[in-house]
């Protein structure tokens, strides 16, 4: 598996997202559980992904749980990143966080440790002091952000004293907004760019049309409604014509059009074993120049729908379905 080289470690540049564990709108108790997320991170390991991602907040800590559980004492030859739930980031409630989050995940450390979205009202400098805490106290090896712009993560640099690792942002074919400003700058100063919803939460795995949307967290992700899954096609069909030279399946080609860019690694979730090793394959497709600026060309034309799925998606919530 291809990897990033952080500091002597290996970070495959496709990793695991584990929102889906414990997590109930992703079907989690209903079409799959424990013995799937068992098998599913057994499967990770084996075709050599070493980066998992998850959070304080996915399931309320059930996925921390499910994931330490899973990995076991393998925990340590991982990349393993959690994340801080900023809604009062004081020094004091950052340390404790974490230290729940290391309890959860049955780990006396963690690699990565991100603050999950910016907190505009309690000063950086306040946020920033806790995560040197526990850099300091070698809990954490590495510090994080997770949707910031390119000002924030540089501000967030200077009220750390140090660069931050990475920042973890929305990246997939249909919503490049990365690749205006972050990428660049993760490219010119050695950061990374974590690509998180890589798949279009399930868009670009082909599978969904207007009929066949599924009906769970995603029916509040207007990619999903009928307007923009009827506009996504166009994207989907350059990526089944690029795969289909190379054997692979639309959803790898997207992976693999993000994650070939140097300072990129995704993070698909997964729901099956199967998916788990469709998406580790994509790290090792190569697509020619061609065959990116083809994709790059389809990407560009894609032009969401934003009144009509608006609308679309007011009259679902109203009608319940
Ligand atoms: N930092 C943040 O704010 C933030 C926000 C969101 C996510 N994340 C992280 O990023 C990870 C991934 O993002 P995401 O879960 O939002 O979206 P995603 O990875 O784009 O989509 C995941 C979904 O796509 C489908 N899928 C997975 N592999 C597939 C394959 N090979 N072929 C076809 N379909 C496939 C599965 O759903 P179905 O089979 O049901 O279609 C799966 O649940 C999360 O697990 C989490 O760790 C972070």
């Amino acid at each position: 598996m291809r990897s990033l080289d952080v500091d002597g470690q290996p970070v495959s540049v496709v990793g695991l997202g584990c929102w889906q564990f414990g997590t109930r709108g992703w079907g989690y108790g209903s079409t799959f559980g424990d013995r799937e997320a068992h098998a599913i991170v057994d499967r990770a390991l084996e075709l050599g992904i070493t980066l998992f991602d998850t959070a304080e907040a996915y399931g309320r800590g059930r996925s921390e749980r499910i994931l330490g559980a899973a990995l076991g004492p393998r925990a340590g030859s991982v990349f393993l990143a959690t994340k801080f739930l900023p809604v009062l980031p004081t020094p004091g409630r950052l340390v404790r966080a974490l230290e729940r989050s290391l309890t959860r995940l049955g780990r006396p450390q963690i690699d990565l440790y991100q603050l999950h979205f910016p907190n505009p009202v309690v000063p950086l400098r306040q946020q920033m002091s806790g995560m040197r805490r526990v850099l300091d106290r070698g809990l954490v090896r590495h510090a994080g952000v997770s949707n910031y712009s390119r000002r924030q993560w540089l501000a967030a640099d200077r009220a750390l004293g140090r660069p931050i690792l990475s920042n973890q942002v929305r990246y997939n074919l249909l919503q490049r907004r990365a690749e205006r400003e972050l990428i660049p700058f993760a490219q010119r100063e050695g950061r990374i760019v974590i690509a998180y919803s890589p798949l279009a939460q399930g868009v670009l795995g082909g599978r969904y049309d207007a009929a066949t949307a599924p009906r769970d967290l995603r029916r509040a992700n207007p990619l999903f409604t009928p307007a923009n899954l009827e506009r996504a096609a166009a994207v989907l069909a350059a990526c089944r014509d690029v795969g289909r030279t190379h054997g692979a399946t639309p959803g790898q080609v997207a992976l693999a059009y993000c994650c070939s860019q140097p300072g990129v690694v995704v993070i698909p979730g997964a729901r099956s074993v199967a998916q788990v090793e469709a998406n580790a394959a994509a790290a090792d497709l190569v697509l020619g120049a061609e065959e990116s600026a083809r994709l790059r060309a389809a990407a560009v034309a894609f032009m969401p729908d934003r009144r009509r799925a608006a609308a679309q998606l007011v009259r679902r919530f109203l009608s319940g379905s």
